[in-house]
């Protein structure tokens, strides 16, 4: 052993869980231009699970096996959009307990096969149906925690450890990142962990932070914060992930947040695929929302703000979705050449057009 290796600190990790969180902070060039601001992005990404939500497996376990709520050999039962299930059947496989997840039809076939390949038990039910129908994936999971003995639900929209491992992680991060310069945080909501957690965090190292909470068009939480009514007339089915509700969580901290902004599919969609095109950051579907949402602001910024986006997750988890333009066309957010050409000469000349375009551009 030389002089210098015995100074030097080992620097592996017991386990994967433990290298989750300290994500980077990355400038976004096009959108400070277009703002006239400092906008930067926090890349959750970077976690194991390629998403924000690795940050509360661990933490929601551990504080269920504190309460005594789940016991060695157990099952961990979760309803998820995907990431939450990724990173709960992560820790499982670390902690030994069984894992079973139910997800929607809705959720994108990758994020199934990396739930499967990772051990869990994975049922996936219908998504469309109200959340309170036996057949739903919340009522699933339920029932299923009633019916295993030694089981946990972790129930992430009721489930206080989920805010709790934002608003001690998430938080001081960003808050440290941006050396405490942050005017406005901005980040998609679903169960509300990541937007409260770190929101509430912020706003007590400098109450004049703006928390922005992005949400689908289908959902109920932008009228609930405006209104305190849950008005059932808004749901409709859509196809943004984890971002919106047709129920209200009570991990919404709805004081913390400032303002809601509703975004629709589509132009989320477009905003990924730029956003991954001009800035080299592979982004996932709800972080296309949250810049679609920061666009609809663009002009409300002055020269001095900063603008952090969290981008919940990595867009190789939507390769069959908003990355493929035939996902894309059945959808109708990309329109074929045929659609607009009344004769086969017209769709000729439409498509010479069309293919210059995305030589010169890209495909969008
Ligand atoms: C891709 C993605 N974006 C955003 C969110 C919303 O985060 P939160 O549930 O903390 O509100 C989720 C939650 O599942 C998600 O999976």
């Amino acid at each position: 052993m030389t002089q210098e290796s015995e100074q030097m600190e080992p620097q592996w990790h017991d386990n994967i869980m433990q290298t989750v969180g300290n994500t980077p902070l990355v400038k976004l060039h096009g959108l400070s231009k277009l703002t006239g601001c400092l906008v930067l992005g926090k890349l959750e990404s970077f976690n194991p699970g390629l998403s924000a939500k690795d940050r509360i497996g661990f933490g929601v376990i551990e504080a269920a096996e504190r309460d005594g709520k789940i016991k060695p050999g157990g099952t961990i039962i979760e309803s998820t959009s995907g990431n939450t299930g990724y990173s709960v059947a992560m820790a499982c496989i670390v902690k030994g307990y069984r894992c079973i997840l139910t997800t929607t039809d809705k959720s994108a076939e990758e994020k199934i096969a990396q739930l499967k390949a990772l051990g869990a038990e994975v049922i996936v039910c219908p998504n469309h149906v109200p959340s309170d129908d036996p057949q739903s994936y919340y009522s699933v999971a339920e029932r299923l925690s009633k019916e295993i003995e030694n089981s946990f639900y972790v129930n992430q929209y009721y489930n206080p450890a989920n805010v709790e491992a934002h608003y001690k992680s998430t938080g001081p991060e960003i808050w440290k990142q941006t050396a405490g310069r942050i005017t406005h945080y901005m980040a998609t909501c679903g169960t509300g962990g990541t937007i409260s957690g770190a929101g509430k965090y912020l706003k007590e190292q400098n109450p004049d932070v703006k928390v922005i909470a992005v949400d689908a068009e289908g959902s109920v939480l932008t009228k609930f914060h405006q209104t305190g009514i849950l008005d059932k007339s808004q749901i409709h089915s859509y196809q943004l992930e984890g971002v919106g509700k047709n129920i209200i969580p009570s991990n919404v901290d709805f004081d913390t947040i400032d303002r809601f902004i509703k975004v629709d599919d589509r132009s989320s969609a477009f905003r990924a695929r730029q956003l991954t095109k001009s800035e080299g950051i592979f982004i996932g579907y709800s972080s296309g929302a949250c810049v679609e949402a920061l666009m609809r602001m663009r002009r409300e910024f002055k020269s001095n703000d900063i603008v952090v986006l969290l981008f919940a997750d990595h867009g190789s988890k939507y390769l069959s979705k908003i990355y493929s333009n035939g996902w894309m066309q059945k959808q109708g957010f990309i329109r074929k050449i045929a659609d607009y050409a009344p004769s086969y000469q017209i769709q000729r000349r439409l498509e010479r057009v069309f293919n210059k375009y995305i030589k010169n551009y890209g495909n969008i």
